[in-house]
């Protein structure tokens, strides 16, 4: 019955591929979608793939060692509806994981992908998510098939890819199978009743199955499909670790020789990158030095000694382009300089200078308007007079390059041991309530901040910007299993570990209620909040109570340099109690949709409700 029009052996055989699990799986997907080449993708193909990238017009030049791509008009984002976690058991089924039951999805997504590739190339691209020799090396293995060839550059900045990463594991036939095919972008009804894209993880089976995109939140699936979907439910099923969408930076005081480990969660699109390339703002001096370990995603255990650990399992930038200048963040700038090998998806493009421009890379636009064209690939000069305040770059647009490009990068970025973690934030775009910070020295009450962080919705995912819900610990769009399941996953692993980080709630993002300009200035300033965080952990300052956590003093705070208005100042340091007793209200309807969650969480909710009302 065999419909194979290619000798997959024989491929996989000649790029060095030994892996028997691995080549059956790339057998199965040869059939089924009747590729007529296959092609083992490793790291040191790189410059060849630009090269033919750049010759078929996939790519094009944006300056030396630098490439622009766009993706298709209806296709700059991820998908939330369409996105979905399957199992073979309906007690997975949370509030937004999008459960199915793996019989009932995989057969519709395996539909779509049969005969997909037919007289084209499938990619393989085996890769590690995590460093080699991590504890956590067992759930970092996968093969991604794709038959995209810019989806290939992508996943070889962003994930650790190589056939000898695949061929002597441990148990070989331990890897994440995951599976991309764009499809007929033109034809696929995005955003309508009919709507054919599928974004598929079947978590149980450790198998991804991604339809219909070639955006890269859908389509490179080392990165969020298995970094925190897949993991996110091996890390609960195993009992072993969390995966989180959390940055990782660490916060070096040259002074006193103390360097801190701090990770968190905001929100796609809400200042992780710009958070963790953060350099110590000019106006503190150079005494502080702060390193980049990851911008997207944590993995977090207990390690042998009990101490909590995070690694980062990427080994690239994802980032958004827009806003990123010399002021805002410097070191991004420097980590796509020419030479960098990084890429661009959706920004402005002129393709006769080979010039990229994004809203706020400078302050007015590029005045010659000749040659540029915007993120759908239409031509600035010839837009209607109608159409001349449009954004020239999608608002998601980003660029994508490596960690060693990275100027801050940590020197121990790679280490497989990871770094031991003293404190978790979480935050995102929240324009009133949420102070700067609020520290919590309660793992229970952490926790439930967690579960409760409420924020904008941003241009990450489609058709969402600007709406205020919830977004349990920033994983709303990644959530695999239950929230009740994962509320107490969080209380066992963090609550095995000897020493207990310190939490906060983090908001740069408060905005005046009349001109709404933003109270606080944000971008590299943000050291300022978590120094004081740092430094309440270790005791050097005490704070100041408040029914939702502790909050700095003004003298607390070190504001050296910075000249802020005296009623923003304010605002951004108290707690606004009659806003906060609303909330209590929604915290509560939002935590009775979640199944069996732990009493400690409700505990914990009572003891913050009835504090505010005490207020
Ligand atoms: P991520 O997607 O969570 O990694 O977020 P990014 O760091 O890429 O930032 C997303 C958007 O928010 C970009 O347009 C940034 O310029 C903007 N941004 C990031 N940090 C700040 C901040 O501290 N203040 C303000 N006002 N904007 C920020
Ligand atoms: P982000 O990463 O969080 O940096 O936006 C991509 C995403 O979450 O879609
Ligand atoms: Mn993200
Ligand atoms: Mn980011």
């Amino acid at each position: 019955m065999s419909t194979t029009v290619v000798d997959v052996d024989g491929a996989l055989e000649a790029a060095g591929l030994t892996n028997e699990a691995v080549k059956e799986f790339v057998r199965y997907w040869a059939e089924h979608t009747g590729a007529e080449r296959i092609e083992v993708v490793s790291a040191a193909d790189d410059s060849r793939l630009i090269e033919e990238a750049l010759a078929a017009d996939e790519i094009q030049p944006a300056g030396e060692g630098l490439y622009y791509s766009r993706s298709y008009s209806k296709d700059t984002a991820r998908s939330e509806e369409r996105t979905i976690v399957a199992t073979s058991n309906e007690s997975d089924r949370g509030v937004y994981n999008n459960w199915r039951h793996a019989d009932e999805i995989r057969p519709v997504v395996e539909g779509h992908m049969k005969g997909a590739l037919a007289g084209k190339t499938m990619y393989v691209i085996p890769y590690l998510m995590a460093p080699p020799g991590s504890p956590l090396e067992k759930f970092a293995a996968g093969v991604e098939l794709t038959d995209n060839r810019t989806v290939c550059l992508h996943m070889i900045r962003m994930a650790r890819v190589g056939v000898d990463l695949i061929n002597n594991l441990a148990e070989p036939d331990h890897f994440v199978r995951a599976v991309h095919v764009t499809g007929d972008l033109e034809n696929l009804g995005q955003g309508t009743p009919d709507d054919k894209r599928n974004f598929v993880t079947v978590a149980d089976q450790r198998t991804i199955l991604h339809f219909g995109s070639s955006y890269g939140g859908n389509a490179l699936l080392g990165k969020i499909a298995h970094g925190l979907r897949q993991a996110s439910y091996d890390g609960w099923a195993s009992g072993q670790f969390l995966s989180e969408q959390f940055m990782l930076l660490g916060i070096h005081d040259k002074q006193t020789g103390k360097t801190w480990h701090v990770c968190g969660g905001f929100p796609s699109a809400s200042g992780k990158t710009n958070l963790a390339m953060t350099l110590a703002p000019d106006a503190l001096g150079d005494r502080y030095h702060v390193s980049f370990y990851g911008d997207d995603i944590a993995w977090l255990w207990v390690g042998e000694d009990g101490a909590l650990y995070g690694l980062n399992p990427e080994n690239g930038v994802f980032g958004v382009a827009k806003d990123t200048n010399e002021k805002t963040n410097p070191t991004a700038l420097e980590s796509i300089a020419p030479g960098a090998q990084a890429l661009f998806t959706n920004v402005a493009y002129n393709p006769d200078t080979h010039e990229v421009w994004w809203e706020g890379k400078t302050p007015e636009r590029p005045s010659d308007t000749a040659g540029w064209v915007d993120w759908k690939g239409e031509k600035i000069a010839d837009r209607n007079p109608d159409e001349a305040g449009d954004p020239w770059a999608h608002p998601n647009s980003r660029f994508t390059t490596s960690l060693d490009q990275v100027p801050n990068v940590a020197p121990d970025y790679s280490d497989p041991a990871g770094v031991k973690i003293d404190a978790i934030i979480f935050g995102g775009r929240t324009r009133d309530r949420e102070p700067l910070i609020r520290a919590i020295n309660d793992l229970a009450e952490g926790v439930y901040d967690g579960l409760t962080l409420g924020a904008e919705a941003t241009s990450a995912a489609d058709g969402k910007e600007g709406v205020l819900r919830y977004d349990p610990m920033s994983m709303r769009p990644f959530m695999s299993y239950p929230e009740g399941d994962y509320a107490a996953h969080w209380l066992k692993i963090v609550g095995a570990a000897s020493e207990q980080p310190i939490f906060a709630h983090v908001n740069w993002f408060q905005r005046d209620s009349e001109d709404g300009h933003f109270l606080w200035p944000g971008y590299r300033e943000n050291l300022r909040a978590l120094l004081w965080l740092c430094r309440l952990k270790d005791g050097e300052v005490t704070g100041r109570e408040t029914a939702v956590g502790v909050l700095p003093t003004e003298e607390e705070l070190d504001l050296t340099g910075l000249d802020l208005p005296r009623e923003d100042l304010d605002r951004i340091l108290t707690i606004d109690v009659p806003r906060w007793r609303e909330e209590m209200g929604y915290r509560q309807e939002h935590l009775e949709q979640f199944r069996e969650l732990p009493e400690e969480i409700w505990v914990a909710h009572r003891r913050v409700a009835d504090a505010v009302q005490r207020a």
